[in-house]
């Protein structure tokens, strides 16, 4: 389903997980290597191109959330306007969203514009993970040395940092991570008395 208003999103109560980040950092092809579905987001488009709230029910149990990247150059005023509003009112208003999962660039150090983002949702207590994209572009050290810069920055402002996970949408590094931690919440939230972990 897809949608510019989040209340006409659907509303069966299941958690949902959003995804989200600069244009062109990977959004589409990790979408299609979680779900093994090469079709599903489009890959193909010109950047800017995705401007709704787009849900995908992933095993009858959970939405995945594409949502429209930020940092497109060739967009004009209104249409970022239009952005920010409907990603602003999602973000702060859809109750069912459980997690975002904020991608960044494994090859490109902190950004304003992603800083600005991953601290929009910090002030307001919106859970977020950062998953670093493109891993297969470099080696280790390299990896290593933008995510230690990530937590440098990150240090300054958050008393405890955000979830962080490596992936690469070629080799599939950090799928299994990443769909054990959304398994992981999905089963907290059904018996949320028991202790993490059990
Ligand atoms: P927009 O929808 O245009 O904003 O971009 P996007 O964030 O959806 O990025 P997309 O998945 O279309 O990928 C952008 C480019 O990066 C494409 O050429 C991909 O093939 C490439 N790419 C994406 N993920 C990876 C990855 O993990 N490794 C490598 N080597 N290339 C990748
Ligand atoms: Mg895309």
């Amino acid at each position: 389903m897809s949608n510019s208003d989040y209340r006409r999103c659907p509303d069966d109560g299941r958690p949902e997980y959003a995804f989200i980040g600069r244009s062109n950092v990977g959004k589409s092809s990790l979408i299609n290597m979680l779900t093994h579905n090469k079709g599903l987001a489009k890959t193909s488009v010109k950047p800017g191109k995705t401007q709704l709230i787009n849900h995908f029910l992933i095993n009858n149990e959970w939405y995945l959330v594409d949502l429209p990247g930020y940092g497109y150059a060739r967009i004009s005023k209104t249409a970022r306007e239009k952005w920010q509003r409907m990603i602003t009112d999602y973000m702060l208003r859809r109750e069912q969203l459980v997690n975002v999962f904020v991608l960044v660039d494994s090859r490109i150090p902190p950004q304003a514009i992603d800083l600005e983002f991953i601290n929009f949702l910090g002030r307001n207590g919106i859970p977020m993970s950062i998953v670093f994209t493109k891993i297969d572009k470099q080696n280790q050290r390299e990896v290593a040395a933008t995510v230690n810069s990530y937590k440098r920055v990150l240090n300054e402002d958050w008393e405890e940092l955000p979830y962080m996970l490596l992936t690469s949408s070629v080799s599939q590094y950090g799928r299994d991570q990443l769909l054990d931690y959304i398994d992981q919440i999905n089963a907290q939230l059904k018996s949320p008395q028991d202790p993490p972990g059990e």
